[in-house]
């Protein structure tokens, strides 16, 4: 059992952070959240960091779109180290991670999904299993490989895709699933249960 010193990355409106932060405050996980970046100026994520006096901060990650890499991904790392950050958790991060900070928190990076890896990685999970016409949707909370949502899954949780779905409906119910699904997922890790074994995360039993 270790308390995990964590750092979060995001880009939007933070609920999953929130959930983390919530988790934390009721006792239920042992964790601190030590930075919270990201890469738009004015996300909402910022806002809630701020209203928990959680340090954080813009990241900049021009001119790359869609990446973090070059001297943005260096000032991230050095920014996590400088916090003491061990594990950095990915909440809503819009950007494909790269080797550098892989390389730098190794087997210590953490992704939430809005899919049933590995079915509709990429962007809007939800959107490409309804348009599949899928009847079950879900969360996948995974480590971070080199590929695109690609890494060891860690927890999975599944929601029914219903009649009269839009997008918007199943994202709301892909969510609630999402804030029960990250702090779970932190927990085990936190717990020293977690060990990653080729494809597959083995969980030990808790200790009695
Ligand atoms: C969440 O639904 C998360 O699964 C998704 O972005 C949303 C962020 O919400 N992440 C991805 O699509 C990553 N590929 P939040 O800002 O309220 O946590």
């Amino acid at each position: 059992m270790s308390k995990l010193k964590i750092g979060i990355l995001g880009s939007g409106a933070g609920s999953n952070m929130q959930s983390i932060v919530d988790a934390i405050e009721a006792g239920e996980l042992d964790a601190e959240i030590r930075l919270v970046m990201a890469d738009v100026p004015d996300a909402k994520i910022l806002d809630r960091a701020r209203r928990h006096s959680i340090p954080c901060r813009y990241l900049d990650c021009a001119p790359w779109k869609t990446k973090l890499e070059g001297p943005a991904e260096d000032l991230c790392i050095s920014l996590l180290k400088e916090a003491d950050v061990d594990t950095v958790v990915l909440a809503g991060f819009m950007r494909i991670v790269k080797p550098g900070l892989l390389g730098a928190f190794p087997g210590r990076v953490i992704n939430i999904h809005p899919a049933l890896l590995p079915a509709f990685p990429g962007v809007h999970g939800w959107t490409q299993a309804l348009d599949y016409g899928c009847k079950v949707a879900g969360v996948t909370v995974h480590f971070v490989d080199a590929g695109t949502d690609t890494g060891p899954i860690i927890v999975q949780r599944a929601v029914p895709v219903m009649e009269d779905d839009t997008p918007e409906t199943l994202h709301a119910r892909i969510q609630v699933q999402e804030h029960i699904a990250y702090p779970e997922a932190l927990r085990l890790i936190a717990s020293g249960r977690c060990r990653i074994d080729g494809r597959r995360v083995r969980i030990a039993p808790p200790q009695s």
